[in-house]
């Protein structure tokens, strides 16, 4: 028979949790979840070799471990340190923390544009998210901005590698999921960009999906581009028979129009696993960009959306994630009184 490995024990901003070995502070805390759980702009769990690039996901380890209970001298990015038995972390209840995630917002926006009026991604946009919740109010950068000329990828994909914030998601896409990969990373430093060199078209059946991952507006569908804002439309769950991929995608209405098709999401922003065989349910171009009419779908309602997001203000849609009930924790099981009659349990002016 074999042995099941013994899980770690690992305590998260005071919150214990139990994981198998190998597992990542990063995904600990998603198991924990809430706010306990870092940012993260270049980390994704269905992508191998994600992470370690963008700094978002710093935390402070007070204790290494029962055997040896240092700290971590430096704050370690959680999608890359593996936890250990005993192991305690620090995020939301460190200063050095918030201090240091509030830096790396600093340095992702030293060349963002501040587009988001006019920016397809807007609402749904995790550097947007990233700069309410830990950036700072104003900027100290004084210089001329980075700026690059548009791209396009191909029919259906636009890059504004201005936007871009350099997390390779799209690039480990085109590895794991297309057959070949027509663009990467160019030149380094402060001239690094994502391009095909030669603006060739990134054709590959799969490419669509590049756009999903990138946590920001660099890679926008050419075919939704200036259509609409993406809290008015109405994002409803659907699929269809496909010979390529799982067919199962969130449709973005307004109306009767489907104005774009994407991947369904988890909680984390995230490709969700397929319902027929539990893999990553990421989809082809033709679901992606050719599917344009409500009677192509079987529709299944209205698709998930964190209660938080801006998505949510038609309220369309299905399962909103309730918080947590806290209060009988706190209590200790113990029932709050709503109305107490104050002679109970006081002596003072006793009743006659
Ligand atoms: S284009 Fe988007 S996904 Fe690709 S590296 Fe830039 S930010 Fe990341
Ligand atoms: S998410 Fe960990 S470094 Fe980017």
């Amino acid at each position: 028979m074999s042995e099941q490995a013994e899980k770690f024990k690992v305590k998260i901003d005071n919150i214990s949790v139990e994981v198998e070995p190998g597992t990542t502070i990063l995904q600990a805390a998603r198991e924990i979840g809430g706010d306990v759980t870092p940012p993260a702009m270049c980390y994704y769990s269905k992508l191998e070799g994600s992470g370690g690039k963008c700094r978002t996901c710093l935390v402070e380890v007070s204790k290494g471990s029962d055997r040896d209970e240092r700290p971590m001298p430096k704050l370690m990015a959680s999608c890359r340190t593996q936890v250990m038995d005993g192991m305690e972390v620090k995020n939301i209840t460190s200063e050095r923390v918030k201090e240091a995630r509030a830096g790396v917002v600093e340095f992702l926006l030293m060349n963002h544009p501040l587009d988001c009026p006019i920016c397809d991604q807007a609402g749904e946009c995790h550097l947007q998210d990233l700069g309410y919740e830990h950036g700072a109010e104003g900027t100290r950068y004084e210089f001329e901005r980075r700026t690059f000329k548009k791209e396009n990828f191909g029919p259906y994909i636009q890059l504004h590698m201005t936007r871009c914030i350099l997390c390779y998601r799209c690039t480990y896409v085109a590895d794991q999921l297309t057959d070949s990969r027509g663009h990467g990373i160019v030149d380094r430093g402060d001239h690094a960009a994502i391009s095909t060199y030669i603006e060739k078209a990134v054709d590959n059946d799969f490419s669509g999906n590049m756009i999903d991952v990138c946590p920001v507006g660099a890679l926008t569908d050419k075919t939704f581009r200036f259509k609409n804002r993406v809290w008015f439309t109405k994002p409803v769950y659907a699929h269809r028979d496909c010979d390529k991929c799982c067919g199962e995608v969130t449709l973005w209405n307004r109306g009767e129009n489907v104005l774009r098709a994407t991947a369904r999401k988890d909680e984390w922003g995230e490709v969700k696993d397929s319902q027929k065989d539990g893999k990553p349910g990421w989809i082809c171009n033709t679901c992606r960009f050719d599917k344009k009419k409500t009677d192509e779908w079987t529709i299944e309602g209205p698709a998930d959306v964190s209660r938080h997001s801006v998505i949510n203000q038609g309220h369309h849609s299905g399962t909103f994630s309730k918080g947590e009930e806290t209060f009988s924790k706190i209590m200790q099981g113990r029932k709050p009184k709503l109305l107490m009659d104050i002679h109970d349990v006081s002596e003072v002016n006793k009743k006659q």
